[in-house]
């Protein structure tokens, strides 16, 4: 079943397999959202059935929430848990001082409260993820859907002073309409290929009236588990500064394998 895995799947499961490891019992553990958090939530759901671990889950999203439930995991919401151990989530990007963007499954928002809610922020992700200046993934920004074209006008204008490369501002579009997220907003994506200093520009972008959150996470990752193809597995943690390397095989699983929806 591994063997139909494509090298970046199993990069993203490595990663997810490894950081299912860092969760210990009566935790209240974040679950991301996007391809790579979908493998740790099924690792997590084969150690609640098979291995009796006992967690609670802090979903980032409605699609998270139901592969959860569909794997056995417990789930509650965020003001239920109150504060978590620990969060595992995903990245659209990641550089040396573990700054992400994060957003490009229009998750943002709750990803970000939860982080914020956490003890602890552990990041899964493949190599590729791994970039020296952030900003050449588009960096999403949630905004309210009333006057959202001005919204875009407004963060357009703020750009042009901002350290960035590129200006160009996209609504993210679902068929002929906008995206909506779980919270009923829209996502702008800003085209701004490196971004010099990502700290100003979230705080900035974060004054516009209309902008509920951006998609950048300055200080907020403690340790990335970094995936490669061939089972290799990377665990940075910037707090400890160390750097260890581990190997995880592939076990054939029907259930953590079969109908992956994502
Ligand atoms: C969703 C996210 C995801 O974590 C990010 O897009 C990475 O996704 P994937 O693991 O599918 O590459 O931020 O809002």
């Amino acid at each position: 079943m591994s063997g139909e895995l494509s090298p970046i799947d199993k990069a993203k499961f490595v990663a997810a397999r490894r950081a299912a490891d860092m969760v210990e019992n009566g935790m209240r553990v974040g679950l991301g959202t996007g391809s790579t958090a979908a493998w740790l939530v099924r690792c997590l759901g084969e150690m609640v059935r098979e291995d009796g671990l006992k967690i609670t889950g802090v979903p980032t999203s409605i699609r998270t929430a139901e592969l959860a439930r569909e794997v056995g995991i417990e789930i509650v919401s965020l003001d239920e848990a109150k504060w978590l151990d620990l969060t595992i989530d995903g990245a659209d990007e990641f550089d040396g001082e573990l700054n992400l963007i994060k957003g490009g499954g229009g998750a943002l928002l709750q990803e970000k409260i939860v982080a914020s809610a956490s003890d602890q922020m552990v990041v899964i992700a493949d190599k590729a993820k791994e970039v020296e200046s952030l900003g050449a993934f588009p960096l999403p920004i949630e905004v309210i859907p009333f006057g959202w074209q001005t919204t875009q006008s407004l963060v357009e204008e703020t750009l042009i002073s901002m350290d960035v490369l590129g200006r160009t501002v996209t609504v993210r579009m679902d068929g002929a309409r906008p995206y909506i997220t779980d919270e009923g907003n829209h996502i702008l994506d800003l085209h701004l290929r490196r971004i010099g200093n990502p700290r100003q520009l979230g705080l900035v972008v974060n004054q516009i009236p209309g902008v509920v959150e951006n998609g950048l996470f300055i200080d907020m990752c403690d340790t990335v588990v970094i995936g490669y193809g061939d089972g290799k597995v990377e665990v940075r943690d910037i707090n400890e500064g160390t750097i260890e390397t581990d190997r995880i095989d592939f076990v054939e699983s029907d259930n953590l394998f079969k109908d992956l929806s994502e």
